[in-house]
């Protein structure tokens, strides 16, 4: 009988992380939730059959001694992210910027490189990183948040020509509009007025589920194939600028 894979998804405590938890148990995966909110990822792992491991990905020591303690891991997905603010370029507080670099990009490069030892180990490994649309496109007021997805993209791009060879693929992809949990809530700092604005007369913006489905659809492809890049939008939505609203 061939081993359970194991696969650890940050951010597993809301939204597109959570389903995407729930979505792998039910594929048959061992889940490991990571998420800073303990209480949230110790239900989901209950209800699913997953284990919980309390985790900030932008804390390098929390993340190696994550590493050193879980054992086999066969795909990482790389979800915990978000955007904080919506100000111009002009307007932006660095402060935000430096916090989404930390949690998009350099959360991403702490787990990737202390998990990495552990998925090549396994001799079919799957790294996964959810980007964004706006990794792609521009739009007024997404600045700190482009740029921070914008390198999650080069780090998914890069790793995988420096992987090539090795027995671990590289997955990006990068969703349009989804109306998960929390991110519009965590964007304009739990003003849910302006939150709700994002999807107003969207009759069916993705969601969490929607991209569950495609990470599950992703890393159950056979080792050989990898998919390089996804992008998933809403129907209503044909680029980042281009929204129908009924
Ligand atoms: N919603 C969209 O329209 C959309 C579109 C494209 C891409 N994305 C990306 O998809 C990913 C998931 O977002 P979502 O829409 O599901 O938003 P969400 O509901 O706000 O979930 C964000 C998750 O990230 C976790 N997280 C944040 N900072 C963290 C940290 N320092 N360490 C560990 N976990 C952390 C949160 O958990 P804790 O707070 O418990 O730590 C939470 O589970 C993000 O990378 C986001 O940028 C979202």
């Amino acid at each position: 009988m061939t081993e359970q894979k194991v696969a650890v998804v940050t951010g597993a405590s809301s939204g597109i992380g959570a389903a995407t938890a729930r979505r792998l148990a039910a594929d048959g995966f061992d889940v490991v939730l990571t998420a800073r909110r303990t209480e949230r990822i110790e239900a989901l792992a209950k209800e699913i059959g997953g284990r919980a491991w309390t985790l900030d990905v932008t804390d390098r020591a929390a993340v190696d001694a994550f590493a050193a303690g879980i054992g086999r891991v066969d795909v990482l997905i790389n979800n915990a992210g978000g955007a904080f603010g919506a100000e111009s370029v002009e307007q932006g507080d660095p402060a935000d910027w430096r916090a989404m670099y930390e949690v998009n990009v350099l959360g991403v490069l702490h787990m990737t490189q202390a998990l990495l030892p552990a998925l090549r180990a396994t001799g079919d490994g799957t790294v996964l990183i959810l980007s964004s649309t706006a990794a792609l496109a521009s739009y007024e007021g997404g600045g700190g948040y482009i740029a921070a997805k914008a390198a999650a993209h080069s780090i998914a791009g890069t790793l995988r020509l420096e992987l090539c060879g090795e027995p671990v693929r590289v997955i990006e992809i990068a969703p349009g509009m989804v109306k998960s949990e929390g991110f519009a809530v965590t964007r304009f700092r739990g003003d849910e007025a302006k939150a709700a604005a994002v999807y107003a007369g969207v009759a069916e913006p993705l969601t969490s589920e929607d991209v569950a489905d495609t990470v599950s659809w992703a890393v159950t492809r056979p080792p050989h194939v990898n998919i390089d890049l996804l992008v998933v939008r809403p129907r209503a939505q044909a680029a980042n600028h281009k929204v129908h609203r009924g």
